[in-house]
């Protein structure tokens, strides 16, 4: 993993470089049985350098309480490394330079298992141009690694009555990684 951050180095790689305050890369358990993608760093996170550590970080937090597992537990990374100014969505381009990366760390951490938050997230993972709604639910793999989309948090803040579904959704996780194999 080291050696990914490294070769990110002062990444200058796309347009995003020159707003950012700090590269926000990943943090958590290199070898995580759950590793968890977003789409890319808000104000806060571009403060910091740790990806979900504002309101919807937060929120974040809470889901995962709800699988009996804490931050530390798994590996958080988004699949843009750096903020899109006034968080709009990533540009063509921007994703092209930055996702190898987010592959990269995948591979590194080998999971057991992969939650996508947002559509963004899960077409970069699934690799299939279409609306969450018909990603979520379905079974999909990267690299024979199951993946689990559902919304992203801060879409859940804004539309509350959507926890339910996604509390089913972890519900999927905690199945997942209960059947999968140890070691
Ligand atoms: N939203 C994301 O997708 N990632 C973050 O790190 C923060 C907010």
């Amino acid at each position: 993993m080291l050696r990914i951050r490294e070769e990110l180095g002062d990444c200058q790689r796309c347009k995003l470089a020159s707003g950012r305050r700090n590269l926000v890369f990943g943090v958590g358990n290199p070898a995580a049985e759950l590793l968890l993608v977003g789409e890319a760093p808000g104000r806060q996170e571009d403060e910091t350098g740790e990806p979900f550590v504002g309101r919807s970080g937060r929120l974040l937090t809470r889901m995962l309480g709800t699988l009996g597992l804490e931050r530390r537990d798994v590996y958080i990374c988004n699949v843009i490394k750096c903020r899109p100014p006034g968080n709009r969505d990533p540009e063509p381009d921007e994703v092209a330079a930055c996702s190898p990366f987010v592959h990269r760390q995948i591979q590194t951490v080998a999971p057991k298992v992969i939650l996508a938050l947002g559509r963004f997230a899960a077409r970069t993972v699934i690799d299939v141009d279409a609306p969450l709604s018909r990603l979520r639910g379905r079974d999909a793999s990267y690299h024979h690694i199951p993946i689990v989309a559902t919304y992203h948090p801060s879409f859940l803040l804004r539309t509350p009555v959507m926890k339910r579904e996604a509390w089913r959704d972890l519900l999927r996780v905690r199945r997942l990684l209960a059947a999968a194999p140890a070691g």
